[in-house]
This record gives structure tokens, C-alpha cells and sequence, in this order.
């Protein structure tokens, strides 16, 4: 599906990947939507590229929903929004799990499941739910947040299966570490050299790519990272032990404590 006039509807749009998503949208020629909670950054991005901005909570079930009945007209859902979930799972309370559970997993369910019958009467639309490389391989003190991208690539495939044929296509985007912007480069973790980033930008244009060609599936890293990640996926014990040596603790625990806030 050619973005250019479509109608897109972009969550967690105040935050970096959001921000260079809807950027790319507008240039592209879509008509867009955007939502997150914080609504000065919304409402200067609305107005820098034309956007309507809908003020949402998406661990709010109401706020969810009224999102929805808000959002019948989207050709596109762009499923971005998610807290970073990070550290190890006795440091969360069972309510800051919750949360976590219901804007990065609950939230993209619930919008495809209100929002996708609309794309089917009409023949057509696209479903786009942002994973991680952390929804295809885990690290440490990630137990919450890959619980929530694991299963949103097991539901976007089986979506994915769901609707074939129907005109509507479901595409999981798989990112690796962020610079510049988002909540890897807001928290301030250093990796070692030999780990290379992407940028909000080429998220971004995984996005639209993925659209445009219906793909299933899109990993936005480093060959590097792509091809630990496929190791991982076959010999995850070998590759646990390989990354420890690589100091993924370490890593692990800057991006805790850089993110401990947004919990
Ligand atoms: N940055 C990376 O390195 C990286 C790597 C892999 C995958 N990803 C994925 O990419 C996506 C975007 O990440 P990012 O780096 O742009 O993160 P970010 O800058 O922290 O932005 C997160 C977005 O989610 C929204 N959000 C959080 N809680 C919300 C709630 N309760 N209700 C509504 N919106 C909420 C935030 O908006 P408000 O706070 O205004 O509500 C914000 O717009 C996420 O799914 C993330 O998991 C990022």
C-alpha cells in the first residue's frame, strides 16, 4: 500500500522513533494522526506537519477505547508506543508490571482488534506493531520488556496469518539500539564500540517500507546485531554466555538505571 493519502494513526508519536515516524508519514504524503499522553509535544509536532493530535493514556482501558472509536477512518495503525520495561523483575511492583504489560502488549492488541474489521469492510489497510530486536532475543534485566515484544511478534504473525487475503497486512518491526533520540539514547548508556546504532530515521523508513511492500517481518540493526540475534535464535544458551562476555550486564544495568524513572 502506497502511504500517500492514507490515513495513519501513529502511537507514541512525542517520543523519538514516534516523532521520526510521523516526520516521514507527512513527507510521504499521508494524512496523520498522532497520540502519546504528553500533549505540548504533541501539539507543537501536530502543528509543525499538519497532524491532529488525540491526547491518549494507553494504559487507561477507557482511554484505549475511546482512541479507537476516535480512529474507525485509519488505513494504517502504526502500533509504536511502549515504556522501556527495563531491570530486573523484583525491582518492579506488580501495578508498574501491569502497566508495562498494558501499553506495550495489551494497548497494540486491543487497537488491532477494534481497528482491523474497519480495514477489512474497506479492503484494505496495514497493521504495524514496533517490536525490538529484544522481541526476537532477550538480554538482562529485560524479563518485562521482552515479554511484551516476544508476544507482540507471536501475534503479529499469527494477525498476520489471520488476515491473509483480506486486503489488510500486519507488519512486526524489529529495531536494535537507537541513537539520537528514544528511550535507548534518553538513557544515557554507553555501549562498546564494537555495537553499532540506527536512527530514528532509518526506523522510520523500516516503517513506510514495511507498509509499502506488505513485509512481515522487518529488522532495523547492524548486520552485526542481525546476525547475533539469528545465532541467539538458534543456540540461545551459547549465545547467553557469549553476550555476558561481551558485558551485556553492564549494558543492562546503565539502561536500568537510566530508565528507572519510566516505570
Ligand atoms: N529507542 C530504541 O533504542 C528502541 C529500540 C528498539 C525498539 N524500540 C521501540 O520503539 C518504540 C518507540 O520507542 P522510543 O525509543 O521512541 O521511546 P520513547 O522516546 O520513550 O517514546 C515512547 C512513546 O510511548 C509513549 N507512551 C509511553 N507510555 C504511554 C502511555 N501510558 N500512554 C500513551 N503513550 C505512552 C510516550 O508518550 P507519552 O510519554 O507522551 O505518553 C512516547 O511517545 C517502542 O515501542 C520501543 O520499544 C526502541
Amino acid at each position: 500500500m502506497n502511504v500517500s493519502g492514507q490515513t495513519v494513526l501513529i502511537t507514541g508519536a512525542s517520543g523519538g522513533l514516534g516523532q521520526a515516524i510521523a516526520r516521514r508519514m507527512r513527507e510521504a504524503g499521508a494524512i496523520v494522526r498522532i497520540t502519546a499522553r504528553r500533549t505540548e509535544i504533541l501539539d507543537a509536532l501536530a502543528g509543525e506537519i499538519g497532524a491532529t493530535a488525540i491526547a491518549a493514556d494507553l494504559s487507561d482501558r477507557a482511554d484505549v477505547a475511546r482512541l479507537a472509536e476516535a480512529s474507525k477512518d485509519v488505513d494504517i495503525l502504526v502500533a509504536n508506543a511502549a515504556l522501556p520495561g527495563s531491570g530486573a523483575l523484583d525491582g518492579f511492583s506488580p501495578d508498574q508490571i501491569d502497566r508495562a504489560l498494558e501499553v506495550n502488549l495489551r494497548a497494540p492488541i486491543i487497537l488491532s482488534r477494534l481497528l482491523a474489521p474497519e480495514m477489512q469492510a474497506r479492503g484494505r489497510g496495514q497493521i504495524v506493531l514496533m517490536s525490538s530486536l529484544l522481541g526476537k532475543t532477550s538480554s538482562p534485566g529485560s524479563s518485562i520488556y521482552c515479554a511484551t515484544k516476544f508476544g507482540l511478534r507471536g501475534f503479529g504473525q499469527a494477525l498476520r496469518a489471520d488476515l491473509r487475503g483480506t486486503g489488510v497486512g500486519v507488519s512486526v518491526i524489529f529495531p536494535g539500539f537507537v541513537s539520537e533520540a528514544g528511550m535507548f539514547h534518553e538513557s544515557g548508556t554507553k555501549l562498546p564500540s564494537y555495537i553499532k546504532t540506527i536512527t530514528p530515521g532509518a526506523c522510520a523508513d523500516a516503517v513506510i517500507g514495511a507498509i509499502e511492500h506488505d513485509r512481515g517481518e522487518v529488522d532495523v540493526a547492524p548486520a552485526t546485531l542481525r546476525v547475533g540475534v539469528k545465532f541467539s535464535e538458534i543456540a540461545p544458551a551459547i549465545a547467553a554466555r557469549v553476550s555476558d562476555r561481551l558485558g551485556a550486564r553492564k549494558i543492562a544495568d546503565q539502561m536500568s538505571s537510566g530508565q528507572s524513572k519510566k516505570r
